[in-house]
Parts: C-alpha cells; structure tokens; sequence
C-alpha cells in the first residue's frame, strides 16, 4: 500500500494558538483526509515546539516553572487540533523524552563523524524568531519580522558545518526542481544555499531550557536544531513499531514563508548529513491577514480561532481558510468576509440546494432515490470534476480543488433552475424526467460530498446521510466518486438546516 506521511510545523507554546496555527493544521488535515481516500496509509503529524528562550521567559513571568508552563500551554494546542476536526495520527511534543533522546542521538552520531564543533560567536540574536541576524538584514536596526532589536550575543557554541554541505544542498535543488512548492518559494529556498553557506551555532550556552548536549551537558541543543528533528523522532515512537521506514521521507512538510531558511537549508543539510533521505517536497504557504498585517502574537492583532468555531461551527471556518486565499499566497480573512461566504456559499448554494433535493424526492418519491432513465448531462462535468480534483491535489493547491468543487456545486444549483422539477411533478408523462433530474441532484450532491470531505467532513458526512449513505470509508472513497455510484432505492433523510443563515 502506498503511504503517505505529512506534517505542519510544531507550534511554539509561549503564547495562546491563533488562527495561523489552525491554518497549517487544517491544510494538513486536508492533505492527510485526501490520500487516505485514495486508500493510502497516512501518517499526519502535527505538535508543539516547547524548548527555547520564549516558552522559559514566559513562565518566568509567569512565575512557573518552564515545565509547568508548557504543561499548561499545551493543552490549548491539542485542545485547536481537536477542535478543527484534526485528523493526525500523533501528537509530538519537544519535551517528550523519547524525542530528547533521539535528538541527542543524532547530534552526537553528527558530532562523532566531525560534523560538529565548539567556537566562540559574537551575534544579534532574536529571541522571538531563535535566530541570529546580519545587520544587513534588519529593518532599522530591528527584526524584520518582529519589529524588536535583536541582542548582542557572545558564547561559546557548537557549530555544525553547514558549509560542507553546500554542494549536496545545491545539487539536490538542481536534480528535484519541485523540492520546494511553489516555483517563487523554491527560487528563495534556492537563493539561500546560492550565497555561500555559513557553519551555523546549534546550541547555547545561556539557556537551560532544551535539550542537553549529550557530550557538554552545559549547553542545550538550538530549539531549531531540536524541532526539526522532530519530523523523524516522532516516527521512531508514535507507534507500537518503529514507523520510520514505512514514512520516511515525508512526502510533504507544510509551513508558513517566515520558516522557510530553516527546512530549506538546515533540515536537509542535517538529513544530509546523517546520510538519510530528504523530504519528498516543502510547501510554503502565505500568510492570512487581518488589517494589512500579518497575525502575530508579538503584535496582538490576533483572530481567536476558537471564538470563530464557536460561532460559526468549525467546517465553516475551515471552509473559508481555502476558499477566500488562494493556498500559497497571502491573504487578507474578516469577519465581514467570513459571513458573506457563509451566507452566500454554504447556507445558500450548499445547505438549501441539499434540503431542496431531499424535500422533493420526499415530496415527489416518497424519499427513494429514482432510477435514472439514462445518461446524464452532468455525467461529463463529474468526470472533469474529478481530473482537476487530482490535478490540483497532486500540487497541493487546495483552493484551487474547492474552487473547482464549487464550480459543481454551482452547476447543480443551475441544473435544479433549468429542469424546475416541481414544473415536471406537475405532468404525470414525464415522470421519468423527473427522476431523472432527481437521481442526478442527489448523485451530483453524492459526488459534492465526496469531494469536499477533506475540507468540509462534517457536513460530508451529514450530505451522506441524509442521502441514505453511512459516509464510511467505502462510501467516502475517490475512485467511488465516478459519475453512477449512487444505487438508486436509498432513502434519503431529514435533518437540521445544514448552514443556518446569518443575519
Ligand atoms: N516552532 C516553529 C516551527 C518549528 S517546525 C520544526 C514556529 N512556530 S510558530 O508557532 O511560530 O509558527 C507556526 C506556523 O504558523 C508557521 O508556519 C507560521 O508561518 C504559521 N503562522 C503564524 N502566523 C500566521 C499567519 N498569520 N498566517 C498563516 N500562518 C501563520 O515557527
């Protein structure tokens, strides 16, 4: 069986989640839902990053200990994996000890064959980003991403030689030209190794919260070296067997632009290095904006996620993640925005089309499905349907996929119009029209369901149900989404209004 390993980027715990966090994770799930329709095996993880200077400041504010703090603070997190409908297969969290262990095996298997030494270093450090800065690449003296001035930080580290593995970096960029998605990403991830790579410091000196060097227990590991690894750690303990060699490489690493450097250059120069194999491909996405900014705990102007999922139930906010930004770009989210498409999408073209189609086949069919007379207009729009589905999915452009479902979720709105059914019920000789236009709406909703599973699986199931359909893994499958999988004799059922209007 074909298998299929993805991940998000693990969520530092200094703060409360916001809905860049449940951005990732949902796209993620999107990813992992749609190949485990296609009956592949799946492994989607998804966790925290819980070592480094920001999660040790916070609890020191907070007069906890660095453990206690991310104790608590992680709650929240899996508390936002779960309610976003999350589908992962583990939860990893940093401070795991079966992670720290690995990772100090692996940094002293590096250390071991010479890949890794101490000197001293002298550098403008920001803490929010765990990252050294150039003076050239700050804005006015401050974090281009945080607006705060870095500190001057001298200590003695170890530094992993990085600039050994330029070539191999470079090479593998050349030979496998869709490593980083989209091309624009895949240019900077590029642009980054093409300026001559530096020996990076991969521990500190100053900081207790981490991971200890194993062979210099003075010095934790640098969180980033610590949290990358934790995309092989995981496989090695998620299980009851180690799940190492049934995922690894992982097929997709999905993270925001801001973290690209770090799984570009320094992940696969240390899978490099350890001689493993490097993820199948990076996938970058944009960032949602509110206000012309970026959503940042460090600015404040944060979108509580779970206030949205309150409101609005969490399919719809799931729904309008991928259909109001296009997957890969930036994108501006408002409340303003978020209820015109509920209005306009999900109550009306999605919700009533299904109470409309079920009320007439009750109406009109006593609740069973028609046999159809024959072929079907919509028959070909399924099948195109399908194509772009796959086409898109292979690239990962999941707006794209729910534009394209949506596209027939309109046709068959337009369908209901153009054959007015209520006009044939009214003609007794042309009852065979009439179930033919009403196996095509519910067959054309059938198909609707399957495909929106991944984005929207509460209401696909519900879909399934009220057409007489469990919505289990046989009925959610890809390849039984062919245009005629409807049996007609189900009998359809009754249920809430699927997207109450707002006002
Ligand atoms: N802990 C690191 C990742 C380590 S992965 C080995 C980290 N954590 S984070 O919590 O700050 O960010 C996690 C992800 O959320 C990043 O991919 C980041 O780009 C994303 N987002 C944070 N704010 C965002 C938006 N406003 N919009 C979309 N995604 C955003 O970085």
């Amino acid at each position: 069986m074909k298998s299929f390993y993805v991940t998000t980027p693990i969520y530092y715990v200094n703060d409360v989640p916001h809905i860049g966090h449940a951005y990732t994770t949902i796209a993620a799930d999107v990813l992992a839902r749609y190949h485990r329709q296609l009956g592949e095996e799946v492994f989607f993880l998804t966790g925290t990053d819980e070592h480094g200077s920001p999660a040790a400041r916070a609890a020191e504010r907070r007069g906890v200990t660095p453990q206690e703090h991310v104790d608590e603070m992680v709650v929240k997190f899996q508390e936002l994996v779960r309610q976003v409908d999350a589908s992962n297969d583990f939860f990893i969290r940093t401070t795991d000890a079966e992670h720290c262990r690995r990772v100090q095996e692996f940094i002293q298997r590096l250390y071991d064959q010479g890949d890794i030494y101490l000197k001293s270093y002298r550098g403008l450090y920001c803490s929010s980003c765990e990252a050294f800065y150039q003076e050239k690449d700050l804005d006015d003296g401050k974090c281009p991403d945080h607006g705060t001035e870095p500190e001057l930080v001298e200590e003695e580290n170890y530094f992993f030689r990085l600039s050994r593995y330029a070539d191999r970096l470079e090479r593998h960029y050349r030979e496998h030209p869709d490593f980083v998605l989209q091309q624009s990403r895949y240019n900077e991830a590029l642009s980054f190794i093409g300026g001559g790579l530096e020996d990076i410091s991969i521990s500190r000196a100053t900081l207790k919260w981490g991971v200890p060097v194993p062979w210099d227990p003075e010095q934790v590991v640098y969180v980033w070296v610590d949290a990358l690894l934790n995309y092989i750690t995981a496989l090695g303990y998620a299980g009851e067997e180690d799940l190492t060699g049934r995922f690894w490489p992982a097929d997709y690493h999905l993270m925001g632009k801001d973290i690209l450097k770090f799984h570009a250059v320094i992940w696969p120069a240390m899978l490099l290095a350890a001689g493993m194999e490097l993820p199948r491909h990076l996938f970058v996405h944009g960032y949602l904006l509110m206000g012309g900014r970026k959503m940042s705990k460090t600015r404040g102007n944060v979108l509580d996620p779970f206030a949205v999922m309150e409101k609005y139930g969490v399919d719809a906010f799931r729904f309008y993640c991928f259909r109001e930004v296009t997957f890969g770009q930036d994108g501006v989210v408002s409340l303003n925005g978020f209820e015109t498409r509920y209005n306009s999408e999900l109550a009306n073209e999605l919700g009533n089309l299904l109470s409309r189609v079920v009320a007439m086949i009750r109406k009109y069919r006593e609740g069973v499905i028609p046999a159809p007379g024959g072929d079907s207009s919509l028959a070909g729009a399924a099948a195109e349907l399908s194509r772009v589905v796959e086409e898109k999915m292979s690239v990962v452009d999941l707006s794209g996929c729910l534009e394209a479902i949506w596209g027939f979720v309109r046709s068959l709105n337009r369908h209901v119009e153009a054959s007015a059914p209520w006009k044939l019920a009214r003609e007794e000789e042309r009852a065979g029209e009439l179930d033919q236009v009403l196996y095509e709406l519910a067959e054309g909703l059938r198909i609707c369901a399957v495909y929106l599973h991944p984005f929207i699986p509460r209401t696909s199931v519900e879909i399934l149900r009220r057409l007489g359909l469990e919505g289990q893994d046989g009925d959610l499958s890809i390849d039984g989404a062919a245009w005629g999988g409807l049996a007609p004799g189900g009998s359809v059922s009754d249920g809430d209004v699927l997207f109450a209007k707002l006002d």
